[in-house]
């Protein structure tokens, strides 16, 4: 597996999405509440651009009428059809032992390491403020 430097972490704040390019496969960034998630940008039931995908929560009801809310913000919804994807674990919550969307992991590199590291990209002269993205596929 190798690892690609993406974008700046300052890029992709909290609440916001990226559409980035690593070893010329399509990823979407998420910064969720400071929690980064990773997964294709590609729906597996016929192509939808899940970076333009709703985030939304996970609803359960151990009886009829008791609903709970949790894990706001961590389900993936497909803007074409509505397929839903935990962004954990890239697994469907309809079907989550045989449809999945790809998901990667994802770390935040200090700027030092970068440009100084295995992860080296090309470089130039240039101040070290923040820190970077690194997705690994
Ligand atoms: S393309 Fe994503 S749900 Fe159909």
């Amino acid at each position: 597996m190798a690892r690609h430097v993406v974008a700046p972490l300052s890029e992709v704040p909290p609440g916001t999405r990226k559409l980035v390019d690593a070893g010329r496969r399509p990823i979407v960034v998420f910064n969720v509440e400071g929690r980064l998630y990773a997964v294709s940008n590609r729906c597996p039931h016929a192509g939808g651009p899940l970076v333009a995908g709703k985030l939304v929560g996970l609803v359960e009801a151990c009886e009829p009428g008791a609903y709970r809310y949790s894990r706001r913000n961590e389900i993936l919804k497909c803007p074409w059809h509505g397929w839903e994807f935990d962004l954990a674990t890239g697994k469907s919550r309809c079907d989550p032992d045989t449809v999945s969307v790809r998901a990667y992991p994802v770390d935040i590199e200090p700027g030092a390491n970068v440009l100084d590291g295995p992860l080296a990209v090309e470089t130039f002269e240039v101040a070290v403020e923040n820190d970077y993205i690194v997705v690994t596929v």
